[in-house]
């Protein structure tokens, strides 16, 4: 005998051992497979009790048998044990202590181009100017032809951008907010005192020039509007952006669509009228382009000339942001550096 007997013995210890420190379920079957399952090492001892002489028979197979019903149970055990060990595992995994203290957000807060879009605004509505927008994806008619900007005329070349042609009519993205001027006058009638800021796009980058920016343009249209009414608008809008001591002055120039024109210059924020760099040793930073609508205009959106008047101006919101801020970079405003940003 004993030369079966052990080998039964032999399988025990070896498959308990190895039950007992499995950790996962494949684990388990794979050792059950190996030692007590249908094609393992018991049952193969099992089949071959017929050829044993009775007495050896009796003894493995009873010792066989007994093996295989430890061995299944404790591959029971070992299942739950696994079991319950993945799900203390998940437990901990997800375990939650609502006692720690709560993370912070830090509180956002507006872009200064918002802020300063939105200042502009509450400037102008306190002045009775009422807010209108208008499409980024404009015709060439209401960005140049409406404006007394015709196709071959020489102003369209400081205000190149993206153009698509060959559609049902050519489009463009707008290169200032004027065109609101146009779509506004088409629908409403005189007296309007309207302000439209947006994003515009030109062919344009450097320090103080990006693809897109923004601008505010406003207008006003009535009876009797005179220079006197776009000189006192204009000169109370600078008081209140850049405070009520700072000099200002209104220089000649020259739009399409305005006729008288001007551009409006304060007085140098960083040397206050002495001359520097900033100014071009001149004093005086220009901030925006007004003037007398043009009587061209009012034909296109079938004002009569005779009987209303008005004026209207356009600034760039990045300039005076930069000139509030005293900010030399206009790319600073897009890089979205919160170093940057977190100082407004
Ligand atoms: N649209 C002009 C530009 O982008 C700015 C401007 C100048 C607007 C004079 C006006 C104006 O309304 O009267 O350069």
């Amino acid at each position: 005998m004993g030369d079966l007997a052990s080998k039964v013995e032999e399988i025990r210890s070896e498959a308990e051992e190895k039950l007992r420190s499995a950790t996962t379920e494949k684990e388990l079957l794979e050792i059950k497979g190996k030692y007590f399952g249908r094609k393992g090492a018991l049952s193969e001892i099992l089949r071959s009790l017929p050829t044993l002489p009775v007495e050896e028979r009796r003894v493995v197979g009873q010792k066989a048998n007994e093996t295989r019903k430890f061995l299944e149970s404790l591959f029971d055990e070992s299942l739950e044990r696994i079991k319950e060990e993945a799900r203390k595992r998940k437990a901990a995994a997800s375990f939650v202590d609502v006692t720690l203290p709560g993370g912070m957000l830090p509180p956002g807060h507006r872009h200064p181009i918002t802020a300063t879009m939105e200042e502009i605004n509450r400037v102008f509505s306190r002045l009775g100017f009422t807010i209108f927008g208008g499409p980024d994806i404009e015709t060439d008619y209401y960005n140049f032809e409406a404006l007394n900007i015709p196709k071959e005329h020489p102003a369209r070349d400081m205000q190149d951008t993206f153009y698509v042609e060959n559609l049902d009519r050519d489009i463009l993205l707008r290169t200032h907010t004027s065109p609101i001027q146009i779509r506004v006058m088409e629908k409403l009638k005189p007296p309007v005192r309207v302000i439209a800021p947006g994003t515009v796009y030109r062919c344009d980058s450097d320090v103080t020039h990006s693809p897109m920016f923004h601008q505010v343009e406003g207008f006003a249209v009535d009876r009797d509007i005179t220079f006197a009414d776009l000189k006192g608008v204009l000169t109370e809008f600078c008081a209140l952006m850049f405070g009520q001591d700072r000099g200002v002055r209104f220089r000649p120039s020259y739009f399409p669509f305005t006729e008288p024109s001007a551009e409006v210059d304060i007085e140098c924020v960083i040397c206050g009228g002495e001359g520097c760099r900033v100014c071009s040793e001149t004093g005086w930073l220009e901030i925006l382009g007004c003037g007398m609508i043009d009587p061209e205009v009012f034909r296109y959106v079938g004002y009569d000339p005779e009987e209303f008047s008005g004026f209207a101006f356009g600034m760039g919101v990045e300039r005076i942001a930069m000139l509030r801020h005293g900010i030399g970079d206009i790319r600073l405003f897009f890089e979205n550096d919160l170093r940057f940003l977190t100082q407004f």
